[in-house]
């Protein structure tokens, strides 16, 4: 939303275009994938529903990256980079990871974004 702002009124065809697929799978996530493991419990016959009770928690999008490459990895300590279009707002991050923990040390925010310049050129 503030990016569209910031370019208004270039991007109005894209933001309208984007406000339908915002209001029906974004605002409505933690409904659809609640619903979504009921259903996948249903054809599988495995009790995974999630309840109103249990909490969706959404991690930041860069630290996820860190922990998928930083947790599995044999290091028990590591620096952690991780390069991409956008997440929140971070497009790069740095982190140390240190047996169970993994701290964030730097972001770059967007604009500034290696990952997007590359989905600009291919
Ligand atoms: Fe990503």
């Amino acid at each position: 939303m503030e990016t569209y702002y910031a370019f208004a009124p270039r991007g109005f065809t894209s933001f309208f275009r984007a406000i339908p697929v915002w209001i029906k799978e974004k605002v409505f996530l933690k409904k659809i994938i609640r619903e979504e493991f009921k259903k996948a419990g249903a054809d599988t016959g495995v009790n995974i529903q999630i309840g109103e009770d249990i909490p969706l928690l959404f991690p930041e999008h860069h630290l996820s990256h860190a922990a998928s490459a930083f947790y599995p990895s044999p290091f028990q300590r590591a620096a952690v980079v991780t390069v991409d279009g956008v997440g929140e707002w971070a497009t790069a991050s740095i982190c140390r990871g240190e047996g169970k923990n993994l701290e964030k040390i730097k972001e770059i925010h967007f604009p500034h974004s290696l990952g997007l310049l590359y989905s600009a050129i291919t």
